[in-house]
């Protein structure tokens, strides 16, 4: 046992000599922690710095620079013109318009401005297209809502060749539908954008004794 033991003893210092030796490259980078020991531990910062920095951004990418959906509502509705529908039983001259103005406006929550090209309005009596006005491009600014006025003439000869023109008259309500199209897009930086199409679709009932619009109903839908 005791010679065991006695044999044992000279393989140990030989096992950590081979140790030493095999981590003769580590033992001045040892040194070396004591020596610059303030820049490994910097190296530990700059790590921990650039990881949290990494969360942030994800974090920002997800949360507040996320692409949320331009929100498009029309505050009113209104018509001249109605009057010229009466007119037309004692005859009127064909090529007027009845005007419609309607009050849109866009509402961009996003950081960064949404850009649109085209906006596209069709006023639509069952389910023909009476008028239709193309408007020009805009910008609506982060966190902003932009309005736009949006007129549309309707020609008053394809609303009396609506097929239910006679009754709808007679009644002094006639039902109106309006659908209006934004194509554009939000840029937030190069990598985080995207296009978007928004789209509302209104009902309406235009009361011929009030000359007005009543029970407005809007639908939105956006798409990408
Ligand atoms: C009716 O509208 C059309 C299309 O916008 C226009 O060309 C025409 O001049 C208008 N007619 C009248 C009488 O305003
Ligand atoms: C905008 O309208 C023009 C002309 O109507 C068309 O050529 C173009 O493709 C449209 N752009 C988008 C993004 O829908
Ligand atoms: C739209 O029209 C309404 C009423 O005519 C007016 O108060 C409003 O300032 C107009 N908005 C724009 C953006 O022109
Ligand atoms: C607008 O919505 C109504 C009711 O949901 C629908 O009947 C009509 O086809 C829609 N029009 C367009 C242009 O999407
Ligand atoms: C149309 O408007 C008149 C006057 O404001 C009102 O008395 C009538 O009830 C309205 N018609 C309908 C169908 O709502």
């Amino acid at each position: 046992m005791a010679e065991k033991k006695e044999q044992v003893k000279p393989l140990a210092p030989a096992a950590h000599r081979i140790n030493i030796h095999d981590e003769e490259a580590a033992v001045p980078l040892e040194f070396a922690t004591g020596r610059h020991g303030k820049c490994i531990k910097c190296c530990g910062c700059s790590a921990a710095v650039l990881l949290i920095l990494a969360t942030m951004i994800i974090i920002l990418m997800f949360t507040i620079l996320r692409v949320k959906d331009p929100v498009l509502e029309m505050n009113s509705v209104k018509i001249d013109g109605l009057s010229l529908l009466y007119r037309n039983a004692a005859g009127f001259h064909p090529g007027l318009n009845l005007t419609f103005a309607a009050d849109v406006s866009i509402k961009n929550p996003n950081v960064a401005s949404f850009k649109f090209d085209n906006t596209t309005t069709f006023v639509y009596y069952d389910g023909a297209v009476v008028g239709e006005v193309k408007s020009p491009g805009g910008q609506a600014r982060a966190r902003r809502t932009l309005g736009m006025n949006v007129t549309i003439d309707v020609a008053v000869d394809k609303v009396l060749e609506v097929g239910r023109f006679k009754s709808d008259f007679d009644a002094g309500i006639f039902p109106l539908s309006t659908y209006t199209r934004i194509s554009g897009k939000v840029r937030i930086t190069d990598m985080i954008k995207r296009s978007v199409v928004v789209k509302m679709n209104c009902t309406m009932n235009v009361n011929m004794s009030s000359q007005g619009v009543q029970d407005r109903i809007c639908r939105r839908r956006v798409s990408l």
